[in-house]
């Protein structure tokens, strides 16, 4: 792809492709490295990996990441598009060697088909019941060796037969700031936009230590340089889009907000149970749980106790009430 395919193929063309264009998750990227050039060394599979953490650090990136490097072919699927046995068995039989199959939100893989990756996984054989009643037979399949990478953002809803069964479990952390900052350099090279360092910073520090929000703010911040003329983007226009955006300085977007400003404004800060914080909030319990919690948790803002969840000194603290009024 030249550039111009490239820019225009943004979506895609912003994710990196290799390990070693890869920012961040050190711990990650090193064990992955060492792992892939010993089992291409042994002319084998790679062992199945799982990654997990909360949505947009790179999960399925890693994973198209892992093929690539292997040189192997990847096929994806979600957990809940694959309903019956039957569709895993398919997916299953026509693999090739060394594929990589790629199972995104595999926490909510069902019962019959999770069972039926067991032996896939440890043994590479698929056992499959053909008929039913007393002529019912298991019929034992070989499977070529493969990588199962599995994502999740709900670690604690794998069951442990299935957890078990990966060689590698990653968990992927947020991004700090220097690096999203070079994140955002990068994507706005293969964007082909000028970007002052300061708006790199602002794009960074309100980006929740996440790329792909990262991305999606250095978009929406373009667009404003665009209809403006400017052939920069600088710290005044980021300023200007980030705010109408209604994303604050601390990168907390409306949903954050709107989280503190419940816990603080209508219980006082907690403690409270999260399905009436979700009931007031009038958000899904999951999304609370997966993408709103484990930011605010790293922020130090909330704590998570027995009773319930509660608004640490420094989550009153941080002005999150100063929203309090036209949030609840
Ligand atoms: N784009 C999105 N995530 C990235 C990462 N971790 N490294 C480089 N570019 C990215």
């Amino acid at each position: 792809m030249d550039r111009e395919e490239q820019a225009k193929d943004s979506f895609l063309s912003l994710r990196p492709s290799t390990l070693k264009e890869y920012i961040g998750q050190k711990n990650v990227i090193n064990s992955l490295s060492l792992a892939i050039e010993a089992a291409k060394k042994r002319g084998e599979a790679l062992e199945h990996c799982l990654f997990y953490g909360p949505p947009g650090l790179g999960k399925t990136t890693l994973a198209n990441i892992v093929a690539k490097e292997m040189n192997s072919n990847i096929i994806t699927a979600t957990g809940p598009a694959i309903e019956k046995v039957g569709d895993i068995a398919a997916i299953l039989t026509n693999l090739s060697e060394r594929d990589v199959l790629f199972i995104d939100e595999i926490h909510r893989l069902n019962r019959a088909v999770e069972e039926t990756l067991y032996s896939a996984l440890e043994d590479f054989k698929l056992d499959i019941i053909v008929g039913q009643g007393p002529g019912a037979r298991t019929i034992r399949i070989d499977l070529p060796p493969f990588t199962l990478i599995g994502a999740t953002t709900r670690i604690g809803l794998l069951t442990s037969p299935l957890r078990d069964r990966f060689g590698m479990v990653f968990r992927l952390d947020f991004y700090n700031v220097e690096e999203l900052e070079r994140i955002v350099a990068r994507s706005a090279r293969i964007l082909d936009v000028s970007i002052s360092k300061e708006a790199l910073r602002v794009i960074a520090e309100r980006s929740r230590g996440t790329p792909r929000i990262a991305n999606k703010l250095l978009r929406r911040v373009r667009d404003l340089a665009q209809i403006e003329d400017s052939r920069t983007i600088t710290e005044d226009i980021a300023l200007r889009a980030l705010e109408m955006l209604q994303i604050d300085e601390n990168g907390l977007d409306y949903l954050d907000k709107k989280y503190m400003a419940t816990l603080i404004g209508k219980f006082n800060g907690g403690p409270v149970g999260i399905d009436t914080l979700a009931a007031s909030i009038g958000e899904d319990r999951g999304t609370l749980e997966d993408v709103v919690e484990p930011f605010l948790l790293q922020k130090g803002y909330i704590k998570r106790t027995p009773k319930g969840r509660v608004a640490t000194s420094h989550g009153l603290k941080s002005g999150i009430k100063r929203y309090k009024k036209s949030l609840l």
